[in-house]
């Protein structure tokens, strides 16, 4: 079997407020895309990577990357669009599986990048990484409306694995029918088609705001120790 792997990179990182990618910070002596980049490389199940970054991205060719698997494509406006981007470039490849991982969440574990993989290959369905949610949640605006029962809620990761033509096939039509896609699940469920949900470490968070960051650089100089 052939999986090739898309990372979406090419945000804008607004929430961050640094005035460039949130991708291009760094944390122990790497940019955040770089330490993600390298998790993935440590999978020699990916025949590909196709990395998504804006057409005006001027800090990706700098990054000192020697992974010979790695290929660039152009962002989209929103995220599904990067994503589907990357499936339009990987078809020379015709893998069967996709592998998409944010650039945001370089705290990934390879070893939970394998169980997913494991999973979703051997019960021949896709499936995504998530965990259990563990606060108590609650609906509401201003005032809170109800307590959402949490036995049956996840908070949804990436990883997200899926087979190659589903994927395609049902982000192209949820796009186009203005479907609301913030994840490759979102796409798969509107299209009625498996999501397995298999528990992933829940500190691999998404760098998003400056708290997430100082987060961030804390667990991965743990994770390097
Ligand atoms: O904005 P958010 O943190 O949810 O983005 C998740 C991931 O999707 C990030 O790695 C970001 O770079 C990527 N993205 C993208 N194309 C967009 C928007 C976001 O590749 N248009």
């Amino acid at each position: 079997i052939k999986i090739a792997a898309i990372v979406p990179a090419a945000g804008v990182g607004s929430r961050m407020q640094v005035g460039y990618p949130k991708q291009y910070l760094k944390v122990a002596g790497k940019t955040i895309l770089e330490h993600t980049l390298a998790k993935l490389g440590e999978l020699s199940e990916l025949c590909k990577i196709a990395v998504v970054v804006s057409d005006n991205d001027e800090y990706f060719c700098e990054l000192a990357l020697s992974e010979q698997r790695i290929m660039r494509v152009s962002g989209g406006k929103e995220r599904a669009e990067s994503v589907l981007n990357g499936l339009h470039a990987l078809s020379e490849v015709q893998p069967d599986w996709v592998l998409v991982h944010d650039a945001a969440r370089p705290l990934v574990l390879a070893d939970d990048i394998r169980t997913l993989i494991n999973e979703c290959v051997r019960n021949d369905e896709g499936g995504i990484l998530a965990a259990k949610v563990k606060d108590t949640i609650k609906r509401g605006n201003t005032h809170s409306l109800e307590t959402v029962p949490r036995e049956q809620l996840w908070q949804a990761l990436t990883p997200q694995l899926f087979p190659y033509k589903n994927l395609k096939e049902a982000l192209e039509q949820a796009l186009s029918k203005g479907v609301l896609i913030t994840d490759e699940a979102s796409a798969m469920e509107w299209a009625r088609q498996p999501v397995k949900l298999v528990s992933g470490r829940s500190d691999n968070i998404k760098i998003t705001t400056p708290e997430d960051y100082d987060l961030a650089c804390f667990l991965l100089a743990k994770q390097q120790e």
